[in-house]
């Protein structure tokens, strides 16, 4: 595997690659690599003849900067796990390839990314949208892996390139669980052994609103039994719990639709997301 760090390289090593005929995918991530990206990097590699992975913690997506100060940084780890699983290349640019000085730029999707975790992280989705955008630029990979853990990254993602025109094509992967249930998540190693006891909670109260909702229960009764329960459970707080259309995120009373129940918690400081089809 190759580490590359500088735009030039990586554009010179994927015009070799399509000069070949190879199909370039790509997996763009944050780093503290789990079981859960490493999913996505054997979808990449059964998609395509040469995959791509990123690593680059985004500054611009970070709304706290105490939360991007405690991320957990693990380049050698990661290069080491990426490298024994056949990644081809590493594109690990430092911040000023990334963001040179003068960089003004903002890729904005309105709608989709307003709500939900927009409303609780200002800014997050914008700048993750414009490093997506940049990183899709700068690889011009013609496949991408994206983890459905990230439901409404996800579909911000795809709106971003529909109306853009992006040259392409996006793939959802499955959340990996821990044998409880947990979503697998860089985060996770922030939680004590009593929170990491407490936070499967999360999912079972999902999984049980779920059951009822399907079962006939209103959606309203439903929800707020699973956000008492989450309390409960011992989470300090829930951002939300709530279910919506799985495409364009709208609210919904009834599950009349393709549904998605997406919640956001925080344990013992650390903000854990999920989300569950309905
Ligand atoms: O999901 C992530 O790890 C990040 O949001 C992404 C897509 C790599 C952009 O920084």
């Amino acid at each position: 595997m190759r580490t590359l760090r500088e735009v030039t390289a990586l554009r010179g090593c994927v015009a070799g690659w399509k000069a070949e005929g190879r199909r370039v995918g790509v997996v763009p991530t944050m780093g503290a690599l789990h079981a859960g990206h490493m999913s996505l990097v054997s979808a990449a590699q059964a998609g395509c003849d040469r995959v791509i992975a990123t690593i680059f913690v985004n500054p611009r997506q970070f709304d706290d900067p105490a939360d991007l100060a405690n991320y957990p940084r693990t380049e050698a780890r990661d290069a080491a796990m990426l490298g024994a699983a056949g990644v081809d290349v590493l594109f690990a640019p430092p911040s000023e390839v990334v963001y040179p000085p003068g960089f003004a730029t903002t890729v904005s999707v309105a709608g989709v990314s307003r709500e939900l975790e927009g409303a609780f992280r200002p800014g997050h989705f914008d700048g993750m949208a414009t490093v997506v955008a940049k990183l899709f630029l700068m690889t011009g990979a013609e496949r991408a892996f994206f983890g459905e853990k990230d439901w409404q990254q996800l579909q911000i993602i795809r709106q971003l390139v529909r109306d853009l025109d992006l040259p392409v094509t996006i793939t959802g992967c499955p959340t990996l669980r821990e044998p409880d249930g947990l979503a697998m998540a860089s985060r996770n190693t922030r939680l004590s052994a009593a929170e990491r006891a407490v936070a499967p909670a999360l999912l079972v109260a999902m999984e049980a609103a779920a059951s009822a909702i399907r079962g006939g229960m209103p959606v309203a009764g439903a929800l707020s039994r699973a956000r008492a329960a989450v309390l409960a459970a011992g989470f300090a707080e829930v951002d939300y719990l709530d279910l919506r259309g799985a495409e364009r995120l709208e609210p919904l009373a009834t599950p009349d639709r393709p549904a998605r129940l997406l919640a956001a918690a925080t344990l013992g400081g650390v903000r854990l997301i999920d989300n569950i089809a309905l």
